[in-house]
């Protein structure tokens, strides 16, 4: 077979499958966008900032995001603290935590499903506190201890949530599951400090782990959506998890 092969559907060519498999589209965006109109990064960086995102000899690797990325003029410097890692970034104010993650930094667990905080795909745990990284500002954020779904095992030991979700099945596609796991370790924090929900009958006595019921577990997760409906199996997988230590 030539490496320029025609498209059995359209009959278009199609491109070379050897190129497609060392290029990726993410990085076939980043070069397009970087070196095809014939700028260089320092070019469209602001003076002032130009310096400060040149990275230092001897900086961590994480910190060398910050030379990658076309800015505007009113572009700040801010660090991110996720899963461990410090990520020191200049970015625009506008620039949400999702977008900072999946297109600055490569973290791509916490998905983008509305973009409008209303599907709760993008989920991810601030000072442990379930919170939309979609809805929320990176320059918010600096400092804070950022959890994703790519943090929340303890090296090669799964979170009690995460192995539940397995043993219960509770996923298909897999796209709000990452969302939906953050969402519930966060939420089984909230009810063992004694939070209430909507459901709660007394909220002078909010239910304990214990004691959570699986309607508690419905409202409790009700801001994460799954558009492949597998709500049974998540709401067993967290029921399982709550009598561990989450
Ligand atoms: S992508 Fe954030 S809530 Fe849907
Ligand atoms: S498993 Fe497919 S959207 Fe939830």
């Amino acid at each position: 077979m030539t490496n320029q092969e025609k498209d059995t559907n359209t009959g278009g060519e199609v491109e070379d499958s050897s190129q497609t498999k060392e290029v990726s589209r993410r990085d076939f965006l980043a070069r397009t966008t970087l070196t095809g109109a014939g700028l260089t990064i320092a070019s469209l960086l602001p003076a002032h900032l130009a310096a400060a995102a040149s990275p230092p000899d001897g900086m961590p690797v994480e910190a060398s995001a910050a030379a990658s990325e076309i800015v505007g003029e009113e572009a700040v410097k801010v660090t991110l603290r996720i899963n461990g890692a410090r990520h020191a970034l200049v970015i625009e104010p506008r620039v949400t935590l999702l977008d900072a993650m999946r297109e600055r930094l490569d973290i791509t667990g916490p998905k983008k499903g509305c973009d409008h905080g209303q599907c709760g795909a993008c989920t991810v745990l601030v000072d442990g506190r379930r919170a939309l990284s979609c809805l929320s500002l990176a320059v918010m954020q600096d400092g804070k201890e950022i959890t994703t779904i790519e943090g929340i095992a303890q090296g090669d030991a799964l979170h009690p949530v995460q192995a539940a979700f397995i043993e219960q099945d509770a996923f298909q596609c897999g796209y709000c599951t990452s969302g939906q796991i953050c969402s519930a370790v966060g939420m089984l924090r909230e009810v063992a400090e004694g939070t209430a929900s909507h459901v709660t009958p007394d909220v002078a006595a909010p239910p304990t782990l214990a004691t959570l019921s699986d309607a508690e577990i419905r409202e409790r997760m009700s801001g994460n959506l799954c558009r492949c409906s597998a709500y049974p199996n998540i709401v067993a997988a967290i029921r399982e998890a709550k009598g561990q230590r989450v």
